[in-house]
């Protein structure tokens, strides 16, 4: 008898937690038919393949996918190589006309966008010139749920420019949310 109080409040919190499995599973389950119907999903962005690219701006940080970012974006960016947010990464003048033609070509709002970038593009007023994507109301809309202190303060990822840090498939130029891995946090769940 003493026990059966304590009983049925374990009885509703396992049916509860069953509950939230069981609906998590569905929403899973219903990704992966989305993503079965169209045999390969689209990349969110296309993945930086360029070589030149991906090592001249690869080594520092996550090679950018040149989708996340307007022409103007990057033209302005290769302009101030000198003083990149506080580091030089100048380049000689042929190296910088050879990325300026790539990134202008597949940029947000060139004809070569796909996948999310020409929302991106179409997010970012026409008087503004964002130097970062981290910066623009798209990606800020994405990461407001994100506690800072599991960025700055985590070593593993420092800073929300460390796009792979949580994007476990940023390589490829998947971003879906599903991949997420925060490190020390583990999956995503909202
Ligand atoms: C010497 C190191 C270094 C090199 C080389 C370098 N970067 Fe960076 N880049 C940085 C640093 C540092 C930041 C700021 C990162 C942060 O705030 O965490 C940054 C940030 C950026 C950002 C903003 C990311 C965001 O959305 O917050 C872009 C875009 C970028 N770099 C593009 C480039 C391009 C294009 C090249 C090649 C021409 C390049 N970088 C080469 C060091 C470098
Ligand atoms: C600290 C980890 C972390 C970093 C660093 C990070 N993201 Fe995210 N990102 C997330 C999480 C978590 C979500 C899902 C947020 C949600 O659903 O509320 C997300 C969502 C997104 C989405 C939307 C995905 C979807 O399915 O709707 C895009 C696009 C995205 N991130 C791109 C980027 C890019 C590009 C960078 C680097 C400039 C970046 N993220 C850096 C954690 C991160």
């Amino acid at each position: 008898m003493r026990l059966r109080y304590p009983l049925t409040l374990t009885a509703l919190a396992l049916s509860l937690a069953a509950g939230l499995v069981i609906g998590d599973d569905d929403e899973h389950e219903r990704d992966r038919q989305r993503g079965h119907s169209t045999m390969f999903r689209q990349a969110d962005f296309s993945p930086a393949q360029d070589p030149t690219y991906r090592s001249e701006c690869g080594g520092c940080h996550f090679a950018y996918p040149p989708g996340l970012l307007p022409a103007r974006s990057w033209e302005a960016l290769l302009d101030g190589l000198g003083d990149h947010f506080g580091d030089n990464a100048e380049l000689s003048d042929a190296v910088t006309a050879q990325l300026r033609g790539y990134l202008t070509t597949q940029a947000a709002d060139s004809a070569e966008a796909s996948g999310r970038a020409p929302a991106v593009a179409a997010s970012i007023p026409a008087s503004e010139t964002p130097l970062r994507f981290t910066a623009t109301r798209y990606f800020q809309r994405k990461h407001h749920e994100i506690d800072p202190r599991t960025v700055h303060d985590n070593p593993q990822v420092g800073s929300l420019s460390a796009c792979a840090a949580c994007h476990t498939q940023a390589d490829a130029g998947s971003f879906d949310e599903h991949q997420v891995r925060i490190p020390g946090m583990g999956r995503w769940e909202d």
